[in-house]
């Protein structure tokens, strides 16, 4: 084991992460929330721009918080995709530098098997197991039959789950992000108003989803029903919301794992913070043989401890990028060894 320092910036949270031997000595973030709130979604131009402004500040804290000095340093992680081009850059850039100036190792880390790997913060992972990634990017079922062994078994063919919560909430009049608004309006509602689950179609798979049929259907019938002057009940079109949607991934995840005889399920990304899809998950899989992992909520939204976590098992398997490396906004979590452009 070793003293890796990650670095992650693929959308609005600058954060920086030291771990030794395993050990989270640091976890630093900046999130710019706040900032794009107003525009009611990520404006990636300026999210660049903030992780430029922040990058240095969160790698200061994060050596004064774990009182390290850099040249301690075994190995500098980044994640390198999936995420925004410009902000994927912004932390890549800090990595290579960092790992030119001190002659260590470059490590390319996986946002997803992040978020996948921070829930071992909360507990041991046994194999086979379906990680269900939910976030405002992506939306899949993973199947690992072994560490690091990623396959994705389904996923959305349109919208993420998270995207359509934070513009389903747009349209109700909730801030941004819209998950937790909508997560607590629901508990207040009941689900009075129809929605169709929607179909990902003849060519999907039996464990894809679909969500862009579900955003259209709530914006439809929210402004059709403003144009006739009809209150909408944001509690009861919340709670109508939030069960299809969520219940298209509890009902597939459920499937998968019965049909994959996983061991463990874990959640994770923004979205595995919703209130419903957990207790769901832990009513539907009492008194199975299946465990459940629920990562703790600060893992839920971005940051580098994930990244570290990814790092270290990459660390032990020498897995190091050339300074050449590139960021790869689309990057697969099933070719996470594929990063030599
Ligand atoms: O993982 P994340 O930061 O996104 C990506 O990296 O892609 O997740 C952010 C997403 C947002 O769409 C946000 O609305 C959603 O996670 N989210 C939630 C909840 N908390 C955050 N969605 C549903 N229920 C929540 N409680």
């Amino acid at each position: 084991m070793a003293k890796i320092l990650a670095i992650e910036s693929s959308c609005d949270e600058t954060a920086v992460a030291i771990t030794d031997d395993g050990k989270l000595l640091a976890n630093v973030v900046a999130t710019q929330i706040a900032v794009h709130e107003k525009f009611g979604g990520v404006m990636p131009e300026i999210a660049s721009r903030l992780h430029t402004e922040n990058i240095t500040v969160c790698l200061t804290q994060a050596l004064e918080e774990a009182k390290v000095k850099l040249e301690d340093i075994d190995a500098f992680a980044v994640t390198r995709g999936p995420g925004l081009i410009g902000c994927l850059h912004v932390g890549l850039q800090a990595a290579k530098t960092l790992a030119m100036l001190y002659d260590k190792p470059l490590i390319p880390v996986h946002h997803l098997a992040g978020h996948i790997y921070a829930n071992e913060y909360a507990g041991e992972f046994h194999y086979p197991m379906l990680c269900v990634v939910v976030s405002g990017g992506n939306t899949e079922l993973v199947l690992m039959k072994g560490d690091l062994d990623f396959q994705i078994i389904g996923e959305t063919k349109d919208d993420a789950v998270g995207e359509c919560y934070d513009k389903v909430a747009r349209v109700l009049g909730l801030p941004y992000p819209g998950g937790l608004p909508i997560d607590q309006h629901a508990k207040k509602g009941n689900h009075t108003y129809h929605l169709p689950v929607p179909d990902p179609g003849p060519s999907a798979g039996p464990y894809d989803f679909s969500y862009s049929g579900l955003k259209t259907s709530v914006i439809n019938l929210v402004n059709s029903m403003k144009m006739k002057g009809e209150p909408v009940n944001v509690d009861d079109m919340a709670r109508s919301f939030q069960d299809v949607a969520i219940g298209m991934i509890v009902e597939k995840s459920l499937r998968a794992a019965s049909d994959f005889g996983v061991r463990q399920i874990v959640l994770a990304g923004g979205v595995s913070a919703n209130s419903y899809l957990r207790d769901q998950m832990k009513e539907r899989l009492s008194g199975t043989s299946i465990e459940l992992i629920i990562p703790p909520l600060w893992c839920t939204t971005d940051n580098a401890a994930m990244i570290a976590k990814v790092a270290e098992r990459l660390y032990a398997k020498k897995v190091f990028a050339p300074l050449s490396l590139g960021v790869d906004p689309n990057w697969k979590i099933d070719h996470w060894m594929d990063f030599e452009n």
